[in-house]
C-alpha cells in the first residue's frame, strides 16, 4: 500500500483567495503615513491553464484544448502618479519607469501589458499594483498569461475602459509576445480570459474560434520540479523550426498558411521532401491537430479512455519527434498508465513543468498516490500534487472590507 497521496500541503496561500491576499498586500504596501490602511479602487483576477492537448500547435494554426485551473492571480490597484508594484514573492516595493528597458523581472510583464493599453488608450495615468497568487510559477501552468490578463482587466478598469474578454485577451498576448519577447502562442491568454467553468475550450488558432467543451471531472496536476523558462528560448528555437518546416511545404503547397493545414496523409510527402532534422518537428504539428480533435470529439462523448489514450499518444510524440519533455515528466507518465490512470501527458511548452493526469474518479487518489511513490523512488522527493477542475476565465473581484 503507497503512502498517503502525495498531495501539497495546504499553506496559507492556498487557503486564503487571491484576490483577498492582493487587497490586504496592498494595504501594507502602499499605506500613507499616519493611514492605517491603504485601499484599492479596483481588483481582478484570471486563472492559469492546463492545456489537456494541442502541445505546439497554437502558433502553427492548429487546435488546443485548455482547461481554466481553480487557481488564479490577482492583482488590487488604485491610480497615482508613478507606477509601483508589489508581489507577495518580495519584500520591496518597486517603482518601475514604463519607457526605460525592460528589467528582465517579473514586472516586465506587467510593463508590457502597460505600454499595449496605452496603444489602445486604456491605461491609466500610473498605478500602484499589488499581486498575489496562488499558481506555481514556472511550471507549465501559465502564471504568466494569469498575470498579464489579470493586469490588462484591472488596468483597464482603472483608465475607465470596459475592454472584452477577447480584447484583455489580445493585449495580454502582445505584451508578452512583443514586449517581453516570448514568441509564444495565443492559447494562454485566451483561455486565461474566455475560461468556463466546467468546460474545457477548443479553440481553433486558425479560425480563431472557441467552442467549449463539457468538462465536468476532475483532473491532477503532479508537477516534475523542473522548473522552466520560457524566455530561456527553446520555445523561440522549436518556433523557428516550425517555420522554416513551413516554408520548405510551401514549394510544394504554394497557399499554405500554416503546418497545422496539413494532414495525416500528406506525411509521406512531408517526410520525403523536409530537411530530415526538420521533419520530426513537423509530424508532431500533423499528428498533435488531428489528436486534439478527435480528443475533443471524444470528450464530447463522454469516452475518458479514448481521451486518455490520446493524452498518453500526446506526451510520446512531444517525447520522441518534438524532444520537449524531460525525464521526470516521462516516468510520471509511464507511471500513471502503469497504474490504471485513463492517460497523463506532460503540459504546457515543456522542458520542465507539469504532467496533466486523468484517472477514473473512483480510483484518482490512490493512483496520483503511487506514481507520486514511484517518482520518489527514482528522485528522492514527492512530485507536488494537487487536483482541480474545470474554473472560469478573468474577472472583477469584490474587494472586501
Ligand atoms: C507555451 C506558450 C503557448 C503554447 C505552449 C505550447 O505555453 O505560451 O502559446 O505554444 O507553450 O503548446
Amino acid at each position: 500500500m503507497p503512502q498517503s497521496p502525495s498531495q501539497e500541503k495546504p499553506s496559507v496561500a492556498n487557503r486564503v483567495s487571491p484576490a483577498r491576499l492582493a487587497t490586504s498586500l496592498f494595504a501594507s504596501s502602499f499605506a500613507t503615513r499616519g493611514a492605517v490602511n491603504a485601499r484599492p479602487a479596483v481588483a481582478a483576477s484570471a486563472p492559469g491553464r492546463v492545456n489537456l492537448i494541442g502541445e505546439h500547435t497554437d502558433y502553427n494554426g492548429g487546435p488546443v484544448l485548455p482547461v481554466a485551473l481553480d487557481r488564479r492571480t490577482a492583482i488590487a490597484a488604485r491610480v497615482t502618479d508613478r507606477w509601483a508594484f508589489a508581489s507577495g514573492t518580495e519584500d520591496e516595493v518597486h517603482e518601475v519607469d514604463i519607457d526605460a528597458p525592460m528589467r528582465q523581472a517579473w514586472s516586465d510583464y506587467l510593463v508590457g501589458v502597460i505600454r499595449e493599453l496605452r496603444v489602445l488608450r486604456a491605461a491609466p495615468p500610473g498605478a500602484e499594483m499589488a499581486v498575489a497568487t496562488n499558481l506555481p510559477i514556472g511550471a507549465g501552468l501559465s502564471s504568466s498569461a494569469a498575470l498579464t490578463v489579470a493586469a490588462a482587466k484591472a488596468l483597464s478598469l482603472l483608465a475607465g475602459k470596459r475592454l472584452s474578454a477577447a480584447a484583455l485577451a489580445e493585449v495580454a498576448f502582445r505584451a508578452e509576445h512583443y514586449q517581453v519577447g516570448v514568441r509564444c502562442g495565443r492559447m494562454d491568454q485566451t483561455i486565461a480570459a474566455h475560461g468556463l467553468r466546467g468546460s474545457a475550450l477548443l479553440f481553433e488558432t486558425g479560425a480563431s474560434t472557441i467552442h467549449p467543451v463539457p468538462f465536468p471531472v476532475r483532473l491532477w496536476i503532479m508537477e516534475t520540479g523542473v522548473s522552466h523558462r520560457l524566455t530561456g528560448g527553446a520555445l523561440n528555437d522549436r518556433r523557428r523550426e516550425c517555420e522554416e518546416a513551413l516554408a520548405f511545404c510551401r514549394e510544394w503547397r504554394p497557399g499554405l498558411n500554416y503546418l497545422a493545414q496539413l494532414s495525416v496523409r500528406d506525411l509521406p510527402e512531408v517526410e520525403r521532401r523536409l530537411p530530415p532534422p526538420l521533419v520530426p518537428r513537423a509530424r508532431h504539428v500533423i499528428t498533435e491537430t488531428a489528436r486534439t480533435r478527435r480528443a475533443a470529439d471524444a470528450l464530447r462523448a463522454g469516452d475518458l479512455p479514448a481521451l486518455g489514450r490520446l493524452l498518453v499518444e500526446g506526451h510520446e510524440s512531444l517525447r520522441s519527434d518534438y524532444e520537449s519533455t524531460i525525464p521526470e515528466a516521462d516516468l510520471l507518465v509511464r507511471s500513471a498508465v502503469h497504474h490504471g490512470a485513463y492517460g497523463a501527458r506532460l503540459t504546457g511548452a515543456g522542458w520542465g513543468g507539469a504532467v496533466v493526469v486523468l484517472a477514473p474518479a473512483e480510483r484518482e487518489a490512490r493512483i496520483v498516490a503511487e506514481i507520486g511513490t514511484d517518482f520518489e523512488k527514482c528522485y528522492q522527493r514527492l512530485p507536488v500534487t494537487w487536483s482541480t477542475r474545470a474554473s472560469g476565465g478573468v474577472r472583477r473581484e469584490t474587494i472586501a472590507n
